[in-house]
């Protein structure tokens, strides 16, 4: 007889992960995570509004819920016993948890992804890279986890710790549950999500959008990261790019806790991500807030991006396409 409210198939996040083998400390750093997302959920329904009168080291307005949601995960974080390290979006530096890092982890995240998008009632998101011990600025591909929880119609939890990519639902207990495992992602896709305004786009950005335009690709951006990377991933096709622009070379999205935790799961997915000529998960970090420009969804839609960036904008001489292999994360 299943507990009231779950029916007899409903698997709830923590008996996944102990079933899965993960290790006890990311389990527990993981359900931390999760229960963190219920205070968020309920800031943001209830939670005020607009600007709370300070701004972040980039110089902008942290909105009231932007402070919130990071002042809510750093105490989750900062009690769970399991993290030695943490830094987010809103820090403007690594916040030391515990100096005895063995067996611990440490976090790097955006509390509230999208947070401008709030108050015109859209979706936004949870963004959280994991790594294994108390160093964070190293490449994403040695994270031990990276998962997002989406803020939209329903609540879904996503993660992988390096053996595929799996989605959990909030239930009406407000309990996460499992609704997919193993998600991949088809070769090609016919959506594109093209983040940036499109009269700063570079040459080879310019031809290769308008390749995808001529293949009939359809448009589908909400300016939020996790919603658009979401719809890739659970549609099975797609890509997003954020890229480098004219009047933003590095592009806007930051390495360490956005591109680097959606490269992860992507990746896991059988997809790609790149900065335009390298895996995104190679990218060493020299700066805690370091952007960098991404494309990320579909192996062969992102390996295209790449060629038509050597052929108009040059970089390394154009490569044999060789097919990428999904190099399983340390
Ligand atoms: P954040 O709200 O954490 O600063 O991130 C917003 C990001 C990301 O969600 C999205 O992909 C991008 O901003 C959208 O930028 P534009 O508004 O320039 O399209
Ligand atoms: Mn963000
Ligand atoms: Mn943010």
């Amino acid at each position: 007889m299943s507990e009231p409210g779950k029916t007899k198939f409903q698997v709830d996040l923590r008996r996944h992960l102990r079933e899965t083998g993960v290790e006890e400390n990311l389990i527990h750093l993981i359900c931390e995570i999760a229960e963190a997302s219920k205070y968020i959920i309920h800031s943001i329904r209830t939670g005020e509004l607009g600007v709370a009168g300070t701004s972040n080291l980039y110089g902008e307005q942290q909105l009231a819920l932007d402070v919130l949601a990071d002042r809510i995960l750093r105490k989750r974080l900062d009690h769970s016993g399991v993290v030695a390290n943490m830094m987010s979006e809103e820090m403007d530096q690594i916040i030391p948890v515990s100096p005895d890092w063995e067996g611990k982890y440490s976090v790097a995240f955006d509390p509230l992804d999208g947070s401008s998008l709030v108050d015109v009632n859209l979706a936004v998101g949870t963004i959280v890279a994991i790594f294994p011990g108390y160093n964070l600025m190293r490449p994403g591909r040695e994270q031990a986890a990276a998962m997002y929880i989406l803020y939209g119609p329903r609540t879904t939890l996503v993660y992988s710790v390096g053996d595929g990519v799996f989605e959990f639902g909030m239930n009406n207990l407000m309990e996460y549950t499992l609704l997919r495992e193993h998600i991949t992602l088809k070769p090609k896709g016919s959506l594109y999500s093209p983040g940036g305004v499109r009269n700063q786009y570079t040459p080879g950005v310019e031809s290769y959008v308008s390749s995808l335009e001529k293949r009939g690709v359809k448009l589908r951006y909400s300016g939020g990261f996790v919603p658009d990377i979401n719809q890739v991933l659970l549609k099975g096709e797609g890509i997003f790019l954020y890229p480098h622009l004219k009047n933003l070379p590095r592009g806007k999205l930051r390495l360490l806790f956005e591109l680097s935790p959606m490269a992860y799961l992507i990746e896991q997915a059988g997809g790609a991500a790149s900065d335009g000529k390298q895996p995104i998960l190679d990218l060493m970090p020299n700066d805690i807030h370091e952007r960098a420009p991404v494309f990320i969804g579909c192996k062969e839609d992102v390996l295209l991006a790449e060629k038509m960036l050597r052929t108009h904008e040059g970089g390394p001489a154009a490569q044999p396409e060789k097919t990428r292999t999904v190099k399983k994360s340390a």
